[in-house]
């Protein structure tokens, strides 16, 4: 695999769509064996997390419902803390286990905001699952129940995440490559 440029920067090649998929079966039959008995209810927070909740959602062997979330909190690379309000849940979850499918949870702002938000509509338990974990980088009491892969605090875009609303659309994950300094 090479790099990749993007508004003048370069990401080197991370992980594999090989690699993607297989942490994905795993999860799929974590969440299968998890939800016995009942019927989650996966909650995709968009845009990024398409791609992955696509995968997850038809990996999962079981019967299953899937909604769409939308809310913005990132302006370009930088947190800027500042999340929009959460648009589009409109079933009911009241009682419900939903299943949160987020691409990344790095400082954790976002995810707290639609943990917040839904639990205001009582739903009998919440999980998160999620492609990336940044653990360093968190500032919020949250603990992601599903993780693909635990990663460093640095910069991706592919698989659905982007920069400046590129590089969704690259299958495999990279990252931003470090100058070298000499
Ligand atoms: N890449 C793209 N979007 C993001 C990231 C990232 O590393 N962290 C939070 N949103
Ligand atoms: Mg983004």
């Amino acid at each position: 695999m090479n790099d990749v440029t993007y508004n003048g920067l370069t990401f080197e090649p991370f992980i594999t769509r090989e690699q993607i998929g297989e942490r994905i079966q795993q999860l799929a039959k974590d969440i299968k064996r998890d939800c016995q008995g009942k019927l989650p209810l996966f909650l995709c927070v968009l845009n990024g997390a398409f791609a992955f909740a696509s995968d997850l959602f038809r990996a999962v062997d079981m019967d299953a419902e899937i909604s769409f979330l939308r809310l913005k909190s990132y302006e370009s690379m930088a947190s800027t803390g500042v999340i929009k309000e959460v648009l589009g849940l409109n079933e009911d979850i009241k009682g419900r286990t939903v299943i949160v499918v987020e691409d990344i949870v790095d400082t954790g702002h976002t995810i707290k905001n639609v943990i917040d938000t839904l639990k205001a509509k009582e739903p009998a338990e919440i999980k998160i699952a999620t492609l990336l974990f940044k653990p360093e980088a968190l500032k919020h009491d949250v603990k992601p129940d599903y993780v693909a892969f635990e990663i460093p605090p640095k910069f991706i875009i592919g698989y659905g995440l982007d920069l400046d609303g590129l590089a969704r659309n690259l299958p495999d994950i990279y990252v931003l490559k470090e100058e070298k300094k000499d």
